[in-house]
């Protein structure tokens, strides 16, 4: 039940810290330590290449997840879409490793791929919030999110429960391969602190309720940029502005928006830059500030260690591996607060299913 909540997607965005916990109590042992099916480790260990294969918001999460693996575990990671690998194969490393993010379980663009490469006998991995679904099934080796039924059809814990899956699964996989990049990240530490600064967004709402006013109470585009992680949090930020409010939004890394993009700057367009990544953050803000000179209004979400006077919404210091699990949520919540201002069904967007059960 939504119990006091208006809708069930507000209360899944609050039990994302909970979420946090509940994964680093299911994948620790009794000392601490991350622990995670050894049969499962031994047969990534052999891989030379990790498929991960994905749609949607899911697979926002495998592009994060790419980061994690080739950083954690020096192994080449790729997300691809479900619907586009399933007809257009591209050509396999010797040893592939198929990793299969789905919140329920049931996509069929991601089935059919299942199907394609068991046929060609590779190994596979299902991550999903649904240990009876259909995928889990099929997988040789199932993860499960431990986030609780998700019920809004868009998005949310998942999300941040699967890039923290990913990273223990990385973490572990680094392990056991000796990779010292993967000794030194604490991933249970980290993973509580992503908890704790997590909950602190959250009892931002007002605030945050505020950005969405004025950025999005009347606009019908919007624009979401960032470099790296912060990138595929752009995409993933944008596909929940739209799908739940019907602007038009866009992802963009953020150097590619003077490639043409730009043009459709004007005044009063908002654009959303997430900052987080030290390598790119100075070059991010140029473009940024470069956009509101367009006349755009501009809003920053920025972590603590990049952060500027300017800057409107800070996130507290993360890993930056791990940054996403943080700046995804203020962009949750302009999402869910825009499309309830607009008096729209939250939770039941029009032309959407919780799980696509077609190709
Ligand atoms: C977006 C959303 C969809 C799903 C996608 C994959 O908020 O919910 O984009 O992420 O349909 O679904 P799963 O993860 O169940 O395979």
């Amino acid at each position: 039940s939504k119990g006091t909540y208006p809708f069930f997607m507000l209360k899944e965005i609050d039990e994302q810290p909970i979420v946090m916990h509940r994964l680093v109590d299911a994948y620790t042992d009794d000392e601490g330590q991350v622990s995670i099916d050894s049969d499962l480790l031994a047969a990534m260990k052999r891989a030379d290449r990790l498929y991960i294969v994905a749609a949607g918001t899911s697979y926002h999460a495998g592009l994060v997840g790419q980061a994690l693996f080739e950083k954690l575990a020096k192994v080449p990671a790729e997300a691809y879409l479900a619907s586009e690998f399933g007809y257009h194969q591209p050509l396999l490393s010797e040893r592939p490793f198929f990793i299969f993010l789905t919140q329920s379980g049931e996509t069929a663009d991601i089935r059919q791929v299942l199907v394609k490469i068991k046929a060609q006998g590779f190994p596979s991995l299902t991550v999903t919030n649904v240990g009876s679904s259909t995928l889990a099934r099929e997988a040789d080796y199932q993860l499960l999110l431990h986030a609780g039924p998700e019920i809004a059809v868009a998005s949310t814990k998942a999300y941040t429960a699967q890039i923290a899956a990913e990273a223990l699964l990385a973490k572990a996989l680094g392990e056991v391969k000796a990779i010292p990049e993967a000794a030194q990240f604490d991933v249970v530490h980290q993973l509580g602190l992503a908890s704790t600064a997590q909950q602190a967004l959250i009892e931002q709402k007002d605030l945050i309720h505020q950005w969405a006013t004025d950025l999005f109470a009347t606009t019908r585009n919007a624009f979401y940029i960032g470099r790296g992680t912060d990138y595929y949090v752009s995409l993933e930020a944008s596909l929940k502005l739209k799908e739940i409010s019907y602007v038009q939004a866009e992802g963009f890394a953020a150097g590619e928006l003077k490639h043409g993009t730009i043009a459709l700057i004007e005044k009063d367009t908002p654009l959303v830059a997430f900052i987080s990544d030290p390598e790119t953050a100075a070059h991010t803000r140029s473009n940024a500030d470069e956009i509101a000179a367009r006349g755009a209004k501009v809003l920053r979400i920025v972590t603590q260690a990049q952060a500027q006077d300017e800057d409107q919404i800070v996130i507290p210091d993360i890993d930056p591996l791990l940054a996403p699990l943080l700046s995804i949520i203020p962009a949750q919540l302009l999402a869910y607060y825009t499309s309830f201002d607009r008096g729209y069904d939250v939770d039941r967007p029009r032309n959407l299913a919780k799980s696509v059960t077609v190709e």
